[in-house]
């Protein structure tokens, strides 16, 4: 009897004989008799150690969290002992016979209830035991099952899925690149993506016209609930399409999300409301309004595009590039709305240019965000020639750039989900840590791997690096 019968299925064995591997969920040994809960990945079901039965001796040494195999008897629970609600309520295991495969330490916390109010950083610590909570296991299924629901629903319409590197050059998505010495080259170094902006670019240069991917972004800022240093964009770019079309294409996948996924949830309209930055910022006075007509309702969307966005802007103070005389507001690779093209070749009424920015906002959180695209060489390079670049910094930041679009680049333009974002909002949880796997503190450390952490000296004279401590 070797054939392994997942948790869930024990059901369809009611009286027959079946072998469970699992982990004692938990455990009350109460002398004669154990009683026991069995958990694998599948659900949770009851056991029970019978008086005289072989197996009573190991049983009396299992702890929570032990690994075990056990042959048993799938017996139906008296009527009075059913629980008809819960998985395996009418059912308990009578073992027959077990094995310990391992054993488990003294718990760092309990995993019998919600692990959300222990101390996070032993949580994160710990990541692997803290992801065997049924919440944290639901939100790591959750966000698969969406996942391949997005791929499938956009190769049916013709994207195709595009790896783009990581080791890479600055991509200026407006914060700081983590970068990575080059021990070939000691001196140089590689940048982390901000975010696959122009790669996918490149992309529709190349032809592709429809490209996705779920992209790993670095960006070395400050983490809060819904901001971390590593994140996942589901990130798409397409080729002859109107601002229109990117808008609605998203919208319908939104919806298409929150339908078979999340059906107890109630968009508040369809299609989403779309308001200008100005109106957002006069009525809400943020750009990132939430709308919800009732904010204690966990089952309520209320998604909204912010449109019409002013192109660029004046630095903030403690940001002051030497040269930077404006800068972008979102994308430097934006286009401006058709009726201000003009305006900005001649780098005329620069404050009141509008661009072809579309942001995507839930319930209070931007959850994405996206533009048209300058693909003419000569409009890419006005753009850094109003942030007051010179010749030189252009060619140097952005050459392939501009040189790229003088070989057929196609009109085209896209969008990036905060993919950890929309999940957060879907799962309700209170912060994006939930819904990742081995997310980073507030501080940006991963506990769980201990990073970062110092290099050996073998590997600084390999990479040509000297510290000074600050
Ligand atoms: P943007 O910088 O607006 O656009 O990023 C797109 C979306 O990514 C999410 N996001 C984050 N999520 C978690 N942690 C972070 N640190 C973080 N930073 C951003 C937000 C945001 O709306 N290349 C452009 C997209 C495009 O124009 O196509 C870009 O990256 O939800």
């Amino acid at each position: 009897m070797n054939n392994r019968t997942y948790i869930k299925d024990l059901p369809t064995k009611k009286g027959g004989e079946v072998v469970v591997k699992a982990w004692v969920n938990s455990c009350r040994n109460q002398g004669k008799m154990i009683f026991l809960d069995f958990r694998d990945i599948s659900g949770v079901v009851q056991g029970i150690i019978l008086p005289g039965s072989a197996a009573i001796e190991i049983g009396g040494t299992l702890r929570d969290e032990f690994v075990v195999e056990v042959e048993a008897k799938v017996n139906e629970r008296p009527e009075k002992q059913r629980k008809p609600d819960i998985l395996n309520g009418d059912i308990e295991l009578e073992v027959l016979a077990l094995k310990v495969l391992n054993e488990c330490s003294v718990l760092p916390f309990p995993l019998s209830e919600d692990t959300i109010l222990i101390n996070e950083p032993l949580r994160l610590k710990y990541r692997y035991l803290d992801l065997r909570n049924a919440r944290m296991q639901k939100n790591l299924k959750n966000r698969f099952k969406v996942q391949n629901f997005v791929r499938n629903y956009l190769a049916d319409e013709n994207f195709i899925e595009v790896e783009t590197p990581l080791l890479s050059a600055p991509t200026l998505e407006g914060s700081r690149s983590y970068v990575v010495p080059s021990r070939l080259m000691p001196g140089n170094f590689f940048s982390l993506p901000q975010s696959p902006q122009q790669y996918k670019q490149l992309l529709m240069v190349a032809g592709l016209e429809k490209y996705f991917q779920f992209a790993r972004c670095m960006r070395d800022e400050d983490a809060r609930g819904d901001r971390q240093p590593e994140f996942t964009q589901l990130d798409l770019e397409m080729s002859f399409v109107s601002e229109e079309e990117v808008i609605n294409l998203n919208e319908k996948l939104l919806i298409a999300i929150v339908q078979k996924f999340y059906p107890e949830k109630k968009i508040q309209t369809i299609p989403f409301p779309r308001i200008t930055y100005k109106e957002a910022l006069e009525k809400y006075g943020t750009d990132r309004p939430d709308i919800r007509g009732d904010k204690n309702d966990p089952n309520l969307l209320a998604f909204l595009w912010i449109v019409d966005f002013p192109m660029f802007e004046k630095p903030e103070e403690e940001n002051v590039d030497e040269v930077a005389e404006w800068t972008f507001t979102h994308n430097p690779f934006s286009k401006p709305k058709d009726e201000y093209m003009e305006k900005f070749m001649n780098k005329e009424d620069i404050a009141l240019i509008l661009t072809t920015q579309y942001d995507v906002v839930l319930n209070g959180f931007e959850i994405g965000g996206g533009s048209l695209r300058n693909y003419k060489p000569e409009a890419l390079k006005k753009t850094f020639e109003i942030m007051g670049y010179n010749d030189e910094r252009i060619e140097q930041n952005f050459g392939h750039m501009i040189e790229a679009l003088k070989f057929g680049a196609p009109p085209h333009g896209g969008i990036a989900w905060g993919f950890d974002r929309l999940m957060m909002i879907l799962e309700n949880e209170p912060s994006i840590r939930e819904v990742i796997p081995f997310s980073k503190t507030s501080d940006g450390k991963d506990l769980t791997m201990n990073a970062p952490s110092v290099i050996s000296e073998k590997q600084k004279n390999e990479l040509g690096i000297n510290f000074t401590k600050k």
